[in-house]
This record gives structure tokens, C-alpha cells and sequence, in this order.
């Protein structure tokens, strides 16, 4: 699929911008702070029901403004769809494709992106969390029907620490709380389903991941992935816990279900003594290897860089052998920056067979020739100039902006 519009009002630093793009690679190019991540961040939104960089909905209202509306105008196999998203400050948001009403959730339906970013680093370097979101991600994009049970798992495990934390507070110890059985019931049925999306997905994702690790970095440096899991002992979340490594190889027996419902209960007592939920996919992690050795705290800058994007385009991949509405569109928000010569060369290879690719950066010269068929200026949350589409720049309504 391709974006063959996208019209921002009152969204973020836009005023309001109209931007046609095209099928292959769009760039766009602006100093920082211009509007070049808000631009893509849009599509972001559009596509998994939230910004990337917050949770906080109403950063994507222009300050002084009360709502910000995207609007996309979308392309798969000659037929076209609009999709549109009203954002609004203290009410409730609209959505509506085709200009039918549409629940805002159902919108990453139709539009499937795949972002690139400076802090994908993290998911090598940084906490489980990280990793759990973007294998969540994934999973919601290869199967829409899971956001709904990662939801609602969500509000379970909520409801599940408000009543750990009161009875904490009053004093009741184990086996007193039936209404906790209830909370340990939705618990397992949902959070088993999660476990066993999230094994299966990075089943998955391994042939993909590696292929993409080596069309990227150019070595075969044997990048494995393993997954951690709370339901058998692991607790990734807990540092020094110098077992986990060992139990994510741990062959487990009985069902994900059964597993979990006997950590419910050998935990219970601890976690009616701490007041939250010790064991479930909240607390899990997948373990990233190179070489044989862990990635993180092992890996050079580069090979971490190497394997954040491989997971990113091996995910791309996944999504684009799984899907009935063509290709996710590719995100690369000021990644080659980040990138040397040999790596900004591989990337750009790797991702030129994809429908639609938006990349943006600070320095034109970052990003290599092949991604530059179609450059957009942006500057100060205005589309400026369109290198070899006049039709594409907007007229500045106030100060010139040249
Ligand atoms: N809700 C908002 N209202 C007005 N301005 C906003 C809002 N949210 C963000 N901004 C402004 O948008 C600008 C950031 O834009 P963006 O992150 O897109 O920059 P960028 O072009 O990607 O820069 P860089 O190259 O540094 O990544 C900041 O100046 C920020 O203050
Ligand atoms: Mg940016």
C-alpha cells in the first residue's frame, strides 16, 4: 500500500501542510527541530493507534489549538481509501474512513507502517519494556484481532494491582481473596494467548531477522533470538537476575496456561506482599544474541545498530508476506545519520523493493542517491518546497519562509 496524500491540520508544529507523495522513496529534508519527525509521527498515529514518542495524546494538538486532524489519502491495488483522524483536546477522538464514522482503534486496520528511528538502538541496549512493545507492535499489525487482547490484558493487570495493593493495605493474606481468583482466571486466559503470539512471532521472525541482519551488516554474525519468560522463572525485569539467561533455554513442560496458573499461585504470597503482579507477559523479555553471546552489553555500536534494523526490516518482511493489503510503508525517520558509509549503502538497498519508503533527515548527504528521487523541504512546520513537484508546495500563507 502507499500514501498518496496526507493532510495535517493543527497537528503538532503544522498549521496545515498538504503533502502528495509518491510510490518508492519520499525525502524529507529539514535542520532539526523543523518538523520532519511530527510529519511521519502522523502516519505513525494512523497506523497503531499512537504516537511513538508519547502517550500523551494531547502533544499532538498544535499548542493553542483544540483538535489536530490528520487525514491520509491511501493506495492499494487501484483503489483508494481515506482515512481521517480528528485528535481532540478534552473530548473524546473521531475517526472515520471513507467518511463513514469509524472507531479511532480500527484505523491501523488499513494502514500498516514500519518506523525506523534513532532509538530503535534501545531495543539491544535498553529495558525488556522496550522489546515487549515492539514485538507487541508486530503482533497487532500481523494479527489487528491481538491489540484488542493486549488491551485488554492491560486493564486486567490494572484492576488485578489496585486490588494486590488494597489488600496489602488491609492486611489479607493468601487464599482469603475470591475475588482475586476471578482477576487470576482473565489473567492466564489473556496473558497465555499473548505468551504464546509473542514465542510463536519470534518463531517467526527468525529467518527474516537474519537475513536482514546480514543484507544490512554484510556478515553472517548468527543473530538469535530467544524468549524469556516469567510463566517458567525468568525475571528479566528484576536486575541481577543471573539466572534468566539460562531458564529462556529451559525446556518447559505443559501448556502456557497451566505454567502460568501454578506461577499465579506460588507467587501469590509475594505478591500480596509487594502489591503488584509478579508473572505474566509484562514481566517477560526476548534475549537478543550474537555470535553466541548476549547482544547487549556484547555488541560493538555497530552490530547493535546492525540488529535494531534488522529487526525492523525483518519485521517489514513478516508484515509484507503476511498481508492482503500490500506493503507496509516504510518509516526511516533520521536513521542513516546514525549509519556509516558501507551500513547507509546496505539499507538503502535493502528497502528499495518496498512499496513506499518516507525517509527524513537533517543532511541530504546522509542519505544515499537511490532515496532521493523525490525530496520535500520542511521548515518550521511548512512544507516548503518540493524539488521537482511545484504542484506539491504549499503557498505560504504568512512570512515568507525562504
Ligand atoms: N503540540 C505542539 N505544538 C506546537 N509545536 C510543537 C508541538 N509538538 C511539538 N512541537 C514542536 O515541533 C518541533 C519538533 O519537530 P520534529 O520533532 O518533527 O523535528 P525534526 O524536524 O524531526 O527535528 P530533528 O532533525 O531534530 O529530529 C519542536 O520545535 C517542537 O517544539
Ligand atoms: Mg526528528
Amino acid at each position: 500500500m502507499r500514501v498518496t496524500h496526507l493532510s495535517l491540520t493543527d497537528f503538532r508544529n503544522y498549521g496545515r501542510a498538504e503533502v502528495e507523495l509518491d510510490g518508492g522513496p519520499n525525502l524529507f529534508v529539514g535542520s532539526n527541530g523543523q518538523g520532519k519527525t511530527n510529519l511521519v509521527e502522523s502516519l505513525v498515529y494512523l497506523s497503531t493507534g499512537g504516537s511513538h514518542r508519547t502517550p500523551v495524546d494531547a502533544a499532538m494538538v498544535r499548542q493553542g489549538a483544540q483538535a489536530a486532524v490528520i487525514r491520509a489519502r491511501l493506495e492499494h491495488d487501484g483503489r483508494a481509501l481515506l482515512l481521517e483522524l480528528q485528535l481532540n483536546r478534552g473530548s473524546v477522538n473521531k475517526a472515520m474512513v471513507n467518511r463513514a464514522p469509524a472507531r479511532p482503534r480500527d484505523l491501523p486496520r488499513h494502514l500498516s507502517t514500519v518506523l525506523f528511528a534513532p532509538e530503535d538502538l534501545a531495543f539491544v541496549r535498553g529495558e525488556p519494556s522496550v522489546r515487549r512493545r515492539l514485538l507487541d507492535t508486530v503482533l497487532a499489525q500481523r494479527t489487528p484481532r491481538l491489540a484488542g487482547v493486549l488491551a485488554d490484558y492491560d486493564r486486567v493487570l490494572r484492576q488485578r494491582n489496585t486490588l494486590l495493593k488494597s489488600a496489602r493495605a488491609s492486611g489479607v493474606r493468601g487464599g482469603g481473596l475470591s475475588t482475586l481468583d476471578v482477576w487470576d482466571e482473565r489473567l492466564v486466559t489473556l496473558g497465555s494467548e499473548i505468551v504464546d503470539e509473542r514465542v510463536a512471532l519470534v518463531d517467526e521472525l527468525r529467518e527474516p531477522v537474519r537475513e536482514a541482519y546480514h543484507a544490512v551488516a554484510g556478515d553472517d554474525h548468527d543473530p538469535r533470538m530467544l524468549p524469556l519468560l516469567s510463566v517458567d522463572g525468568a525475571a528479566p525485569d528484576d536486575e541481577h537476575d543471573e539466572a534468566h539467561e539460562r531458564r529462556g533455554d529451559v525446556d518447559a513442560v505443559g501448556t502456557t496456561r497451566d505454567r502460568f496458573a501454578a506461577a499465579v499461585a506460588r507467587l501469590r504470597p509475594r505478591e500480596l506482599e509487594r502489591g503488584v503482579t509478579l508473572v505474566g507477559p509484562h514481566r517477560d523479555d526476548v534475549l537478543f544474541r550474537l555470535n553466541g553471546l548476549p547482544a547487549k552489553g556484547y555488541a560493538s555500536h555497530g552490530e547493535s545498530w546492525s540488529f535494531a534494523l534488522a529487526l525492523r526490516l525483518g519485521s517489514a518482511q513478516l508484515l509484507r508476506a503476511r498481508s492482503t493489503t500490500g506493503d507496509p510503508v516504510l518509516i526511516l525517520d533520521d536513521v542513516f545519520a546514525e549509519l556509516d558509509r558501507s551500513r547507509r549503502a546496505r539499507l538503502a538497498h535493502a528497502v528499495r523493493d518496498f512499496e513506499q519508503v518516507l525517509v527524513t533527515a537533517a543532511v541530504l548527504e546522509d542519505v544515499p542517491e537511490e532515496l532521493r528521487a523525490r525530496t520535500v523541504h520542511i521548515r518550521a512546520g511548512r512544507v516548503v518546497a518540493g524539488d521537482d513537484d511545484p504542484a506539491a508546495v504549499e503557498s505560504p500563507t504568512g512570512a515568507d519562509p525562504a
